[in-house]
C-alpha cells in the first residue's frame, strides 16, 4: 500500500537539490518529463520530443483559448508556459517544492507570461482552490508521486466545473506489483522507493480507468502511448549510461538520482507503460 502522506523530504531529495535542478536545466531546459517521438522521427532529438508531448496534452485538453486550467505538480512551469503560449490557456500551477515554484515564477516573468501562468504552493491532494474553479486540469508525470491517488482524483474532480476536462499523462506499471515475477519486482521496487513513486504501488494501467470512474469521471480515452515514449527511453539510456556508471563507481550515487532515473527507466521498460488518460466531469 502507499505511504498515505506526503514525503516532502523525499521529493526535495529527488527534485529540490541544486544538482538536480542543474541537471534538468541543462538536459531538459527545465522540463521534468519524458518525450513523444512519432514513427519515423529521430529518437535523439529529446527537446523536440518533449515539446511534442506537451502538444499532445494541449490537444487532449481540447479547451478554447482563455479557459482556466490546473497544472497539478507544475515543477518549473515548462508545461504551464507551453499551454499558455501554444493553446492560449490560463494556467494555475501547484507544486509542493518552493524552490521549483520560485523558478517557475522567474521563468514565466522572463517569458512575459506572468499574467497567464500563476504558481501556488500546495499538495494536489488538498488543493487550495474552490469547487468548480477550472475548465480543465492535468498532471504531467506527477500522479505517480501520489501517496493517495483516489484522493488526488477526487480533488481534481472537485475543482473542475461540470463538463471540465482532465488529462493524466505519465508512466505506470502494466498491472499490480503483486502479479509481477519476483525478479522483476527486485528491480522495480527499489526504483519506486528511491524516486518517491508511491502511486505506482496503488494504480496501474488496468485499474486507473476504474479509479477515475469511482472519482466521478467519464473516461473518454485510455491511450497506451508506450511506443511513442520508448525512443526517448532508449536515447536517454545511451546518453547517460556511461556518466551514470562513472558516478556509481567513483562518485556519490545518492547525489545523482535524476541521472539514475534516466538510466533505470530502461531496466523497467518491459513492465511499465506510458499512458494518456482523458476524462470528463459529467455535466449533470
Ligand atoms: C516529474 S516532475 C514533473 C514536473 C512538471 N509537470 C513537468 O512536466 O516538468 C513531478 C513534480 O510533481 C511534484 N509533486 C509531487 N507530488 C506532489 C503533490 N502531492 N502535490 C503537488 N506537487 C507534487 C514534484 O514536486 C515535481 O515538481
Amino acid at each position: 500500500m502507499g505511504a498515505q502522506e506526503l514525503d516532502l523530504a523525499g521529493l526535495r531529495r529527488v527534485y529540490g537539490r541544486a544538482g538536480s535542478r542543474c541537471f534538468y536545466a541543462l538536459v531538459a531546459r527545465n522540463a521534468r518529463h519524458w518525450g513523444w517521438t512519432e514513427p519515423g522521427q529521430s529518437k535523439w532529438r529529446l527537446w523536440r520530443a518533449q515539446r511534442q508531448v506537451e502538444d499532445v496534452l494541449g490537444r487532449k485538453l481540447a479547451l478554447p483559448a482563455g479557459a482556466r486550467v490546473l497544472d497539478a505538480g507544475c515543477g518549473s512551469g515548462v508545461v504551464a508556459r507551453a499551454m499558455a503560449t501554444r493553446f492560449g490557456l490560463l494556467v494555475a500551477g501547484v507544486d509542493v517544492l518552493d524552490v521549483l515554484l520560485a523558478e517557475a515564477r522567474r521563468l514565466s516573468a522572463r517569458a512575459a507570461l506572468a499574467d497567464r501562468t500563476a504558481f501556488t504552493g500546495g499538495d494536489y491532494h488538498r488543493l487550495p482552490f474552490g469547487d468548480g474553479e477550472f475548465d480543465g486540469a492535468y498532471s504531467m508525470e506527477t500522479l505517480v508521486h501520489s501517496y493517495d491517488p483516489r484522493r488526488a482524483l477526487a480533488e481534481f474532480h472537485r475543482v473542475l466545473r461540470p463538463g471540465g476536462r482532465l488529462v493524466l499523462i505519465g508512466p505506470m506499471s502494466l498491472g499490480p506489483l503483486e502479479e509481477m515475477e519476483p525478479g522483476v519486482r527486485t528491480v522495480l521496487e527499489p526504483y519506486l522507493d528511491a524516486h518517491v513513486l508511491p502511486g505506482a504501488r496503488i494504480y496501474h494501467a488496468r485499474n486507473l480507468p476504474r479509479l477515475l470512474a469511482e472519482a466521478g469521471f467519464e473516461v473518454e480515452e485510455a491511450l497506451d502511448a508506450t511506443p511513442y515514449y520508448l525512443p526517448t527511453t532508449e536515447a536517454l539510456h545511451v546518453y547517460f549510461r556511461l556518466p551514470w556508471e562513472l558516478v556509481r563507481r567513483f562518485g556519490d550515487p545518492a547525489k545523482w538520482l535524476n541521472l539514475r532515473t534516466t538510466v533505470e527507466m530502461y531496466a523497467v521498460r518491459n513492465v511499465t507503460g506510458w499512458y494518456v488518460h482523458t476524462a470528463v466531469k459529467p455535466s449533470r
